[in-house]
């Protein structure tokens, strides 16, 4: 082959290549117009033939389509495959509300926020904490902390974990990321592609479905229950899809407060080893319960590096500090490094160092004592003023939830404006569905507001409710 022809193919490629990106990288939307040959070839400096090349073979690949005289246009991203019972594609798009939008609305009764009372949280030991710091580190504010996280802190939760769970454990497998949620972040960045198939949990944290949404996944769900996920369903999932990981949250779930079992914890990670799927293991709750202490997370039972464990503290501690830490094997540490570096160059050596000399601290444990006691004290104060309905929910043990089913008749999203008229917020179950559905469910959360206002506001969002069934009655 001449050299001509083997640079003329090379570019062809190239040009080929760089489309597909811009499309993968959704910077070209499905029915998006592509550039004209004959700008691109300006663009790219090539020969116009090259493009044309590249538009033609793109059109015969299916990721391209032809519009009379007017060019080029992006096609439709997925092709639907309904040969399997009970799968549904959900689509790479962003939901249009997200929970922030509602959190952001000015509410007296906000059941919408799974965050904890601050007048719960230890804010006046904060201010010993911040001048110790200061005083152990007087330059703390002057450097950066390393990428991966502060060494003395990771060291600390090294034997933390080593102390909770006997199993062996190494500063260097831990780093320190700003909350959970750029752990899912920096997650779905490093190992989600547009396209790839990732298993997540119907229902699922509605964050969680909008980050691996956003980087363009193609999410399959499996059902979770009381008493965990039907096994069988995952397997055939993972034989099938082959997914890249399957993110969960199975203590003390988001929304559901379900936990899954330990039997199943020990299975699910034979079978994402037998399949090569990743699991990633948000344990934002783990602590949070009101009587007996959960299984072990689920990272526990991995031997090989297929789970990834992500362990916030904020909910508890401090939201404001943003610490949470990822365990993983050092292959995957690497690529999150990366992410992380590209991210923030590391989380705030402050927030650290504050986190470090609380958590180590006495006070710490008496702190999740005492904060468990409120806790179940609001969960059944929200119980007592619901029983009065005829909904279902499974009390939980332990997280910050109900996760409610309403009379079918129900629309979540109409009782959310009505409710937000009656200075009440709530979460629509749709949004902690993958599939957009779930219109007669609801999470409430019963940790941020105090015991009066949880009683007053409950007993309104029942009234408020009541009033819409049936739609006549006030
Ligand atoms: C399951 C789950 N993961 C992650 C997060 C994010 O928490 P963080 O404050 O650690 O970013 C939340 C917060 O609600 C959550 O419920």
């Amino acid at each position: 082959m001449s050299k001509a022809i083997q640079n003329e193919g090379y570019l062809f490629k190239q040009v080929y290549d760089y489309v597909m990106h811009r499309i993968e990288r959704k910077e070209w939307n499905e029915h998006d117009k592509l550039p004209s040959v004959r700008q691109l070839a300006a663009d790219m400096n090539v020969h116009r033939l090259t493009v044309l090349k590249a538009y033609k073979l793109l059109k015969q690949d299916g990721k391209v389509y032809v519009k009379d005289k007017s060019g080029y246009y992006v096609q439709t991203s997925m092709k639907e495959n309904n040969d399997f019972e009970n799968i549904q594609y959900v689509s790479a798009n962003v939901q249009k509300k997200h929970l922030s939008d509602i959190n952001q609305v000015p509410v007296s009764y906000h059941f919408s926020q799974a965050l904890i009372d601050p007048n719960l949280l230890p804010n006046h030991y904060f201010s010993d904490y911040v001048k110790k710091v200061f005083d152990l580190y007087p330059k703390v504010l002057a450097t950066y902390s390393t990428v991966q996280g502060d060494e003395e802190l990771r060291e600390s939760l090294t034997h933390y974990f080593i102390n909770q769970y006997k199993t062996h454990l190494h500063a260097d497998d831990l780093l320190i990321t700003s909350g959970s949620q750029q752990a899912i972040h920096l997650l779905s960045q490093a190992f989600i592609k547009p396209r790839d198939t990732v298993l997540f949990e119907r229902p699922s944290y509605s964050a969680a479905i909008d980050i691996f949404r956003a980087q363009g996944a193609n999410i399959i769900t499996v059902d979770i229950h009381p008493d965990g996920y039907d096994l069988e369903q995952v397997e055939s999932y993972m034989k099938r899809y082959k997914p890249r990981l399957f993110y969960l949250n199975p203590t003390f779930h988001n929304p559901t407060g379900y936990t899954v079992p330990a039997d199943q914890r020990k299975k699910l990670v034979e079978l994402a080893e037998q399949y090569r799927c990743l699991l990633i293991e948000d344990d934002a709750y783990h602590d949070i319960y009101f009587k007996e202490t959960p299984p072990p997370p689920i990272y526990t039972y991995d031997t090989v590096g297929t789970v990834i464990y992500i362990r916030s503290f904020c909910k508890y501690i401090s939201p404001g500090l943003r610490i949470a830490t990822v365990i993983c094997h050092s292959s995957v540490l690497k690529s999150l490094l990366s992410m992380k570096s590209l991210a923030d160059n590391g989380s705030p050596l402050l927030n650290q160092k504050i986190f470090l000399h609380y958590f180590s601290s006495l006070r710490m444990q008496q702190h999740l004592e005492k904060l468990r006691i409120a806790l179940q004290i609001r969960k059944e104060i929200m119980e007592e003023e619901l029983a009065a309905t005829n909904w279902q929910w499974t009390s939980p043990h332990g997280g910050l939830n109900l996760w409610i089913k309403l009379p079918d008749h129900f629309s979540s999203e109409l009782l959310l404006t009505k409710s937000i008229q009656q200075s009440i917020s709530f979460v629509p179950g749709q949004l902690c569905d993958p599939l957009n559905q779930l219109s007669s469910w609801i999470r409430l959360s019963y940790s941020y507001v105090n015991e009066k206002q949880l009683r007053e506001g409950v007993r309104r969002f029942v009234d408020v409710a009541g009033c819409l069934s049936p739609p006549e009655s006030c």
